[in-house]
């Protein structure tokens, strides 16, 4: 008998074919698993499972998944997944790291210069009729060059943020669980900063790509935001939780700090409603890797892990 694997939701068709040559596939609904109950119900005839960031699998779920061999994200980040439960349940993980890491890091700069450069307004003004001469006072912004950027989470898409921050000038430091090689310090000119506070007080822009983990959840909160300087830009595209949302739209509301990105949010889908009228803040729906060729690679990786697992690979073999 064919083993059988759950794709949660449409993705690349190719993807989805790599693994009908092995497996028999079935593929969700959008966002049918997005809900405990949905894949508790679902799992127990599946040896393999393509979720998505969105679907909570959790220690109930992996524990009903009687069948089930492998869960492959959808993914770089695997906050999602209960991975003690995982282990319990002789269940292997893997995510997608590296094939994402450009698209991210050019969507991270994409929104860095929107923000800095005050583009969604001054779209806004035009649409709106505003425009009738040019204004020698009007939409002036952040040049990035010769600006400080602090980098929190210096792994591959932290580094990969820095090397483009570099090519338009900028000063980069961060700060990061561990120091990075001296190789790439002294290639970025990169100054490790011990504290969040001595990043947020010395930064012009803060960006994050760091885990959620207990100790990043609301890394960024009122006090840190204060010490933030009120011209400071902040850009969130790892996970919503790291910032303390509430604290975040009153710092805009009150000019704390001068603007922000978040493509992530903390209770995904729902955005914080001071959010969405706070001034300066760009607001995009989680789409740093969406570009085609990465979100076919993120899918192709997914499953070759399926595959390798399914077809008797030792779990020490797949990416994670
Ligand atoms: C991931 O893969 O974790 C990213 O959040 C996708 O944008």
């Amino acid at each position: 008998m064919n083993k059988r694997v759950l794709i949660t939701e449409p993705v690349i068709p190719s993807v989805i074919q790599r693994l009908e040559n092995d497996f028999t596939v079935e593929v969700g609904e959008r966002g049918r698993f997005n809900n405990e109950q949905a894949l508790v119900e679902a799992i127990p005839k599946y040896h393999g499972l393509l979720p998505m960031l969105s679907n909570p699998i959790t220690n109930k779920v992996i524990a009903a998944g009687k069948n089930l061999e492998i869960i492959a994200n959808y993914a770089v980040g695997y906050n999602n997944i209960d991975i003690e439960a995982a282990d319990k349940h002789n269940v292997a993980v893997a995510n997608t790291p590296d094939v994402l890491t450009d698209s991210c890091a050019e969507f991270t700069m994409a929104i860095l210069l929107a923000v800095s450069r005050r583009l969604v307004e001054a779209q806004e003004y035009l649409l709106d009729g505003q425009f009738e001469s040019w204004d020698p006072m009007g939409f002036l912004g952040m040049e990035l060059q010769g600006q400080t950027l602090g980098i929190i989470g210096m792994g591959r898409i932290g580094t990969a943020v820095a090397r483009r921050a570099r090519a338009f000038g900028m000063q980069i430091q961060y700060h990061n669980r561990n120091r990075v090689s001296t190789d790439i310090e002294n290639e970025l000119d990169a100054r490790y900063i011990e504290s969040v506070e001595e990043l947020a007080r010395t930064s012009d822009v803060i960006t994050l790509h760091c885990p959620l983990t207990e100790s990043t959840r609301h890394l960024i909160d009122a006090d840190i935001l204060a010490l933030m300087s009120n011209k400071a830009i902040l850009l969130n595209t790892a996970r919503g939780p790291v910032v303390d949302e509430a604290a975040l739209a009153n710092a805009l509301h009150n000019g704390t700090i001068g603007g922000a990105a978040l493509d992530v949010f903390e209770e995904e889908p729902k955005v914080h409603p001071k959010l969405q009228n706070a001034p300066n803040c760009l607001l995009t729906p989680h789409m740093a890797s969406a570009s085609y060729s990465t979100r076919e690679a993120i899918g192709m990786m997914a499953a070759d892990a399926i595959s390798g697992i399914l077809n008797g690979k030792p779990p020490s073999e797949i990416p994670n």
